[in-house]
């Protein structure tokens, strides 16, 4: 079983959005799938390094999309993303200075993170970016 089914809940209705969420949970799900064979640190953390790069690139795009709308909270959603990507960045390097131990945390977190973000955060802007567009 994948640790996180997509479902319609995740839609955003913004097609790029979309397409970019569905990539990280893709990748969160492989991180999981890694985890329970009990790959060796080295792919987990190609795989956390895989992550970082598309989300960076992700946040991004993201970000130029609420600034072209004007999203009124534009720069708390950008704050966000910086912490997001600053806590991956720590697990990662905990993760690869101490082996399997934090693969709990690490899929924890990745879980959260995504649902909470794209459900919560993500949602918010959505109203703000069809009326612009
Ligand atoms: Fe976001």
């Amino acid at each position: 079983m994948a640790l996180i089914d997509w479902t319609n809940d995740f839609e955003t209705g913004i097609v790029q959005v979309d397409d970019q969420h569905r990539k990280l949970v893709e990748i969160v799900n492989k991180f999981d799938e890694a985890a329970k064979r009990g790959k060796g640190s080295r792919v987990m953390n190609e795989i956390l390094t895989d992550l970082l790069s598309y989300t960076a690139e992700h946040f991004v795009d993201e970000e130029k999309l609420m600034e072209d709308a004007e999203y009124p909270k534009l720069k708390q959603h950008k704050s966000q993303h910086r912490q997001l990507l600053q806590k991956v960045e720590r697990l990662q390097f905990e993760f690869d200075q101490q082996g399997k131990r934090i693969t709990v945390e690490v899929r924890e977190f990745l879980k959260y993170w995504l649902i909470n973000h794209i459900l919560k955060e993500d949602k918010a802007y959505v109203p703000t970016l069809m009326q612009k567009s």
